[in-house]
């Protein structure tokens, strides 16, 4: 299979915040892999924006040593660093002042029509004034993008304030709200798989599905970012955003069109439909090993911010009505797994009992490691001595399908899309506040009801009781 790098059209992106963690990381090694493939024009500009006082030159001494930690040294060779340290620029501008944005005016005076992406990779306290200053230095054009990332408010009322932020200088179209799962291969072919073939959709309902399943675990612990953690925990970090989000392509009834907008409004739906959940069924988690424990990264021996949490969600509407989404996650956990379960419905009546007498479909969507799918069907156990049956797995892992073209990684994807000015995989604001709306009734509710998480140890797979949320229901996890 022959990869279709499609060239962007030539852009300027400014990253501010460009000597920081998320730049060096992400967003530098991500333009320079899609440099490398050949989707990016040689005369687009990056220019790198913090407040350090670096010369160009040096920034590209930076931005060599990026690439070298973050991208395999086996993809690329001195030329293509070369060549991508040929579109960088550096510019030391104050965000609260007005110290280097007349230079940043004049580094757009010879071009001011070509696509404009700002990518704001910068604290939330800051985003407020950055923008009025790009307003008021005329910096947005009808070419403009913006990019924001997570944290992407704490509540609801700081998601509005972040909206309107933005809002009074950029219209929403402009306006793109990264959240990096949506940029994942698998989440992207969970739409091809529902909305391009016949053969699901049908069962896709409570007349089929027993239930879903969500898991987002993680292995590592929270060392090094103890004190963003103890502020947000698992539920703002991964259930307001990333677990929300695989719920709604799951959950949403087919838009018209594979259009940004119509399928972010079935999104707005799914979310809007999602009854408030009984604390009874959330189960709060909090990783300990002895001195390694989730109290002392965080550095607080009080702490009561969860590093784990599952809970049991419904979602009122007709295609789902009774079918319980249980959603997961945690760090400090077994493995390093995410997936989507749906389970199938028993077969009405069985005539074979060696599947055993509830025997059930199972469709596994992984999303890492090894993306891909894997349907659980009953067939004949191969060869002689009589009609056996077996569970068997159908598997299907995308590397394989890919063949020679290789894994894009979800910030390059969602770069390209900036550049593209594609919305598709972004959230729209309203989307975001429905979503932080059903957490924060959640998490008032844990509040009034003092609950606390529940000590697991690390390396498992959380507290008992997560597991109990589903025996309970006679079900249990993948
Ligand atoms: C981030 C969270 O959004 O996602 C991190 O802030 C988490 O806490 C990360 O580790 C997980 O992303 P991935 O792609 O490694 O599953």
């Amino acid at each position: 299979m022959v990869s279709k790098t499609i060239p962007v059209q030539p852009f300027d992106l400014v990253v501010f915040g460009a000597t920081g963690d998320l730049a060096k990381r992400k967003i530098i090694p991500a333009l320079f892999r899609r440099f490398i493939a050949g989707q990016i024009p040689d005369v687009s500009r990056i220019l790198g924006i913090s407040r350090q006082e670096l010369s160009s030159k040096e920034y590209s001494v930076m931005v060599v040593d990026f690439i070298k930690e973050f991208v395999p040294a086996n993809v690329y060779d001195q030329n293509d660093v070369v060549k991508f340290c040929k579109m960088i620029t550096f510019l030391s501008v104050d965000l609260k002042s007005d110290k280097g944005w007349k230079e940043l005016e004049k580094f757009f005076d010879s071009n001011s029509n070509q696509i404009r992406t700002f990518y704001l990779s910068i604290s939330p306290s800051l985003i407020d004034s950055c923008s009025k200053k790009l307003n008021d230095y005329a910096l947005i054009t009808a070419n403009t993008r913006v990019v924001v990332e997570k944290p992407l408010g704490t509540d609801l009322p700081s998601a509005k304030m972040l909206n309107d932020t933005l809002r009074r200088v950029f219209n929403e179209k402009q306006i793109f709200r990264i959240d990096h799962y949506l940029g994942k291969e698998t989440v992207q072919n969970l739409m091809a798989l529902r909305f391009a073939n016949v053969l699901l959709e049908p069962l896709w309902n409570n007349n089929y599905i027993d239930h879903v399943q969500i898991t987002v675990a993680e292995t590592g612990d929270v060392n090094g970012r103890g004190e963003y953690y103890e502020d947000v925990g698992a539920m703002r970090d991964m259930v307001q955003n990333h677990l929300m989000q695989l719920l709604c392509l799951i959950a949403m009834e087919p838009p018209a069109h594979f259009d940004a907008d119509d399928i972010r409004n079935e999104k707005l739906k799914v979310i809007r439909a999602i009854q408030p959940v009984d604390v009874k069924d959330t189960v709060r988690g909090q990783y300990v090993d002895g001195d390694n424990s989730f109290k002392s990264h965080v550095n607080n021996i009080n702490s009561k911010t969860e590093s784990f949490v599952a809970l049991k969600a419904h979602i009122s509407n007709w295609r789902w009505a009774g079918v319980p989404f249980y959603l997961r996650t945690g760090k400090g956990m077994s493995k390093k797994v995410s997936e989507i379960v749906i389970e199938f419905k028993p077969l009405a009546h069985s005539i074979f009992p060696d599947l055993g007498e509830n025997y059930q479909n199972k469709l596994v969507i992984r999303l890492q490691p090894e993306e891909g799918m894997t349907l659980h069907i009953g067939v004949k156990e191969p060869g002689p001595g009589g009609m056996r049956l077996i569970n068997a797995p159908l598997d299907m892992t995308f590397a394989q399908l890919s063949g020679q073209v290789e894994a894009i990684e979800a910030y390059e994807r969602l770069i390209m899309d900036t550049c593209r000015g594609d919305q598709t995989l972004f959230m729209r604001g309203d989307e975001l506040e429905a979503a932080w709306s059903w957490i924060d009734n959640i998490m008032s509710d844990w509040n009034k009801s003092n609950n606390v998480p529940i000590d697991y140890n690390i390396g498992t797979n959380g507290p008992a009781e997560a597991a109990e949320l589903l025996t309970r229901d006679g079900r249990s996890w993948q």
